[in-house]
């Protein structure tokens, strides 16, 4: 099958490829799976806790082109926005902007979901953290 262009540059060079540490309270971490192809993806976030935004971005795939691509493309995005706006990040977007087959979309939704459960980790830790003070 035949990758786009930009599935293809993001796969020779992915961008913000990496880890950052679980523990730290800044950091959001999304760990998710394909169950089709078995594919797992982790995202994670780095967010500023005066203002909520989305310093920085990392993540680790294992899996197709295409899952790499979508993720290394969303770790791109993220970056300045907003946790609401992040978790608003759509998958429609993402495969329009790799031009995904049909076949490859649930990469893309890995990429959705890899963002939600980041997004969604960080405010857990926040708010398990504001209880404790
Ligand atoms: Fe993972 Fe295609 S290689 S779904
Ligand atoms: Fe399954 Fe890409 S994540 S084929």
């Amino acid at each position: 099958m035949a990758y786009s262009e930009k599935v293809v540059d993001h796969y020779e060079n992915p961008r913000n490829v990496g880890s950052f540490d679980k523990g730290d309270d800044s950091v959001g971490t999304g760990m998710v799976g394909a169950p089709a192809c078995g594919d797992v993806m982790k995202l994670q976030i780095k967010v500023n806790p005066q203002t909520g935004v989305i310093e920085d971005a990392r993540f680790k795939t294992y899996g197709c082109g295409s899952a790499i691509a979508s993720s290394s493309l969303v770790t791109e995005w993220v970056k300045g926005k907003t946790l609401d706006e992040a978790a608003a990040v759509k998958n429609s977007e993402i495969a329009q902007e790799l031009a995904l087959p049909p076949v490859k979309i649930h990469c893309s939704i890995l990429a959705e979901d890899a963002i939600k459960a980041a997004v969604l980790d960080y405010k857990t830790k926040r708010m398990a953290a504001a209880a404790v003070a």
